[in-house]
């Protein structure tokens, strides 16, 4: 699958069969994130990879909409020691690259994901372990997709988007 395909053709994944994901599949998807360049190079994530049903089934305490970690076969949680250092915003944008990376990485495989934006944090810190220092502002749940949340098995959604006309100008803001 190139890029743009993927690109295209990904969707949001939030019911997931029972399939486990191979640890080497899990690994190169989680590489692709390593692999991701970042502000200075910084680098500035750790990932925590959760496998166990029970750790799954808390992250779902994480927030209203984080109720698909429950069935995940895995999921990645972002960590950095401070999401607002340096001020500049590099940090979120670093981690959503590399969470992008992720994501098209692992849909080129066949598996589904989708975000769990993290609203209480000390779920997560009590869950996994982490210090009370590390900010944790969101995790990604992976899995082969179930049938009936399966982007290929639903109608394309072009209109889900801003069209290309809305969103993009030329040369100025006029
Ligand atoms: C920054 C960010 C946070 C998100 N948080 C959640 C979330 O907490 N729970 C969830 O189910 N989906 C979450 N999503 C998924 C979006 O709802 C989804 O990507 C969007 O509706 C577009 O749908 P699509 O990915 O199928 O094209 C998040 C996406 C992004 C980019």
């Amino acid at each position: 699958v190139d890029v743009h395909e993927a690109i295209r053709t990904r969707r949001a994944v939030r019911q997931f069969s029972d399939q486990p994901v191979p640890r080497e599949i899990m690994e190169q998807i989680v590489d692709a994130g390593r692999r991701s360049g970042s502000a200075k190079n910084r680098q500035p994530w750790t990932f925590i990879v959760v496998t166990a049903r029970d750790t799954l089934q808390k992250l779902t305490g994480c927030g209203e909409w984080c109720g698909h970690a429950a069935g995940a076969a895995f999921a990645v949680v972002m960590v950095v020691d401070d999401l607002h250092t340096p001020p500049t915003m590099t940090t979120p944008f670093d981690l959503g690259r590399t969470s992008q990376n992720m994501i098209l990485t692992a849909w080129t495989l066949g598996i589904g994901s989708v975000m769990g934006t993290i609203y209480h944090p000390d779920v997560a810190r009590v869950a996994l372990g982490i210090p009370a220092d590390q900010d944790v502002p969101w995790f990604i749940s992976f899995g082969y997709p179930h049938p009936d949340s399966d982007p290929r098995n639903r109608p394309a959604r072009t209109g889900a988007r801003r069209t290309f006309a809305d969103v993009t100008r030329w040369e100025r803001w006029e």
